[in-house]
């Protein structure tokens, strides 16, 4: 056998990385394996000591983990301790080492959309969780030099912007009325909330009366591919990125990390929409 990869995270149901990974291991004459972990939270820390005894390549690490985990690893990277998570590790000579690639999965997607000056953009990030702090941390990083926070909760919004936000030029979160009507001043708009992901497909969260045409509306959502907003956001001029390029990203990076090789990325987001067609 060889090199064997994996994912750890609850629940883990049907997983779309280990097809991912595993046909990018055979499209690329790799000979190694992919699974999905499903580890219940008290067995966390004798997961990750099982991963380093049966020597394990690499593995990614999903909700509820991307924050706990670190603790059981030996090091981690400047990028995982900058966002706070880890959703890959890399087993080097025995000692597991964690860095994170949401953040810069995202920015490889968005960039292939709207070019790779983003200096002069005018990002609105709706949400403050996980999925929001990998992306408005990296814009922010990258010299993104407006990023607007709006959040439900303006407590979590404060603590993102307090964390890594330094650009952002109101230096206070929106709530999400407010942002809804200046939608108009942005370039880029992204939703990391997880309204209207299956089966809530009806939901927005934020109406686009105040779009202006030609905006990038961004949503992490993949489940379904093009969610309402999107659609809505489509129909009145937007130019739109759903979330498999964000999950792609990231999974392509790990890849490279662990194999030395940069997959193919279409044959991977080929592999995606197969899978999510299929649901
Ligand atoms: P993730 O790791 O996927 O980002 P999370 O950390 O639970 O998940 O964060 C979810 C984000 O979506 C939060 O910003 C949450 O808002 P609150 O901070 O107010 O909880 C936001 N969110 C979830 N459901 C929402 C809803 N129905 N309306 C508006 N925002 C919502």
């Amino acid at each position: 056998m060889g090199n064997l990869y994996g994912l750890i995270g609850h629940p883990i149901g049907h997983s779309l990385s280990s097809d991912m990974h595993n046909v990018a291991f055979q499209k690329h004459g790799i000979v190694a394996h992919y699974e999905s972990f499903d580890i219940q939270p008290p067995d966390l820390q004798k997961a990750i000591e099982g991963m380093k005894a049966i020597g394990i390549a690499g593995f990614n690490v999903t909700v509820p983990y991307k924050v706990s985990v670190i603790q059981y690893l030996d090091e981690i990277d400047e990028e995982a301790e900058r966002l706070g998570a880890v959703n890959t590790v890399i087993n080097r000579d025995g000692r597991l080492f964690g860095t994170n690639t949401d953040g810069r999965g995202y920015l490889h997607a968005l960039m292939n959309k709207v070019g790779q000056d983003l200096s002069d953009k005018s990002v609105l990030v709706i949400g403050a969780g996980g999925a929001a702090r990998g992306v408005a941390i990296t814009l922010d990083h990258h010299g993104v030099h407006r990023i607007d926070i709006a959040n439900r909760t303006m407590a979590k919004a404060n603590e993102l912007i307090r964390d890594g936000v330094s650009h952002t030029t109101s230096k206070q979160p929106l709530t999400l009325e407010k942002a809804m009507r200046q939608l108009g001043n942005y370039d880029v708009i992204i939703n990391t909330t997880p309204v209207g992901m299956f089966p809530n497909v009806d939901e927005m969260p934020m109406y686009l009366n105040e779009l202006k045409r030609g905006t990038l509306l961004s949503d992490l959502i993949y489940n379904p591919i093009r969610t309402k907003w999107l659609q809505e956001g489509e129909k009145r001029g937007a130019t739109v990125l759903d979330g498999v390029g964000m999950f792609v990203g990231q999974g392509a990076l790990a890849f490279e990390l662990w194999t030395g090789i940069s997959p193919d990325r279409e044959q991977m987001r080929r592999t995606v929409l197969k899978l999510l067609g299929e649901r």
